[in-house]
């Protein structure tokens, strides 16, 4: 028997499970098996669904399709109708749904957030983060332009008070305003994801259209800007941005084809090689960035029967055909890690278990 190392299951902040509206790239079912492939007993949907989640009857019925994989579903509720962009929607109402994130975190919903798109206009964004604030939830922002959003964000968490959190940060400028933006102080968190300090803006040119996502993969001074800040505490958290695609989204020129990459059975493995074996951080330091501090986000105390076991000795392929996920458009295909889920148990129950090969 290998040495197996145990750790609490992971906690992603960011996947998009397609659930209800697109199917044939996921859905709530593929994506929760994903998940707990990956040893996450625990994940936040994004809002742009179809219809989106922007309703209590859309969110009701997004909760019922989470729990059909066993694990911890939870979802972020869009800021606007449709999120079309003018109507904001009725965050009361959200928080107060009767959802598996209420019963573990006291809100219906893990947070707000339009990711996808980025809300533009600053009056609107303004009332959101009144909302947040009063409710206790955190605007979780696609910031987009990156740098220039941040700034404006930074600027509305210190102005209402509203605690913000980034998502998938890819820039070494974005980096140094947050890390100063911290040191002030402000209400603010940020997550990174594997691919943006395991690959750079070469990566599409070598592998097309599955390298392509929203922010796109940065120069290498960004890569390394991101690990620093991923050492320093400046990033809080690793979240994948899990966004499924058919291989027909893909298959076009690289200007039209679909926006975004599966992450949740590689995040784990590519984290611990490139940032662990890669002698950046500890396994200590991995397991916080993936499991407590982003629980501690969504005001998630995660259960001691959330688990994750590990084989980290032996290293294995990437291999995309296995994946539980509908979704096979990743970059990672071929790549050599170390870090395998060999089982995750969530709430004392197994939810994946590694077949013997
Ligand atoms: O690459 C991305 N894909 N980035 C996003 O923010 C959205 C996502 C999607 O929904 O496909
Ligand atoms: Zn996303």
């Amino acid at each position: 028997m290998k040495n197996l190392v145990r750790v609490p299951a992971f906690v992603d902040l960011h996947v998009h499970f397609r659930d209800p509206g697109f199917p044939e790239k996921e859905d709530a079912f593929s994506g929760g098996r994903a998940a707990a492939a990956g040893g996450f007993a625990a994940v936040c949907m994004m809002p742009n669904t179809r219809p989106a989640i922007d309703s209590p009857e859309t969110l009701t019925d997004a909760d019922r399709r989470g729990r059909a994989a066993g694990i911890r579903v939870f979802a972020a509720s869009a800021m606007t109708r449709a999120q079309e962009g003018d109507a904001l929607v009725d965050f009361d109402a959200m928080d107060g749904a009767d959802t598996a994130c209420r019963a573990l975190t006291g809100h219906g919903v893990c947070g707000i957030s339009e990711d996808g798109k980025t809300l533009a206009n600053d009056t609107l964004m303004e009332a959101v983060c009144a909302s947040a604030r009063r409710l206790g939830l955190p605007v979780m922002d696609h910031a987009e332009p990156e740098t220039e959003t941040i700034r404006r964000d930074i600027a509305l968490a210190k102005k209402t008070g509203a605690r913000f959190h980034i998502q998938h940060v890819s820039l070494a400028g974005s980096v140094a305003l947050l890390r100063a933006a911290k040191a002030e102080g402000a209400p603010i968190t940020c997550e990174t994801a594997p691919h943006y300090f395991a690959l750079t803006n070469e990566e599409p040119l070598r592998q097309g259209a599955n390298a392509k996502m929203n922010p796109p993969l940065a120069a290498e001074r960004d890569r390394l800007a991101i690990i620093e800040g991923l050492r320093d505490g400046t990033i809080d958290c690793i979240a994948t941005d899990h966004a499924p695609h058919e291989p027909a989204a893909k298959a076009l020129p690289f200007a039209e084809a679909a926006n975004g990459i599966v992450g949740l059975e590689t995040a784990f493995a590519v984290s611990y090689t490139m940032l662990v074996k890669g002698g950046y951080l500890s396994l200590a330091d991995l397991v916080r960035l993936m499991s407590t501090r982003p629980a501690e986000i969504i005001g998630l105390a995660p259960p001691d029967d959330d688990y994750v076991l590990l084989d980290l000795e032996t290293p294995y392929g990437i291999d995309a055909a296995a994946f539980l996920s509908k979704g096979r458009n990743t970059p990672f295909g071929g790549m050599r890690v170390y870090g395998r889920v060999m089982k995750t148990v969530c709430a004392g129950r197994a939810v994946y278990e590694r077949r013997p090969c």
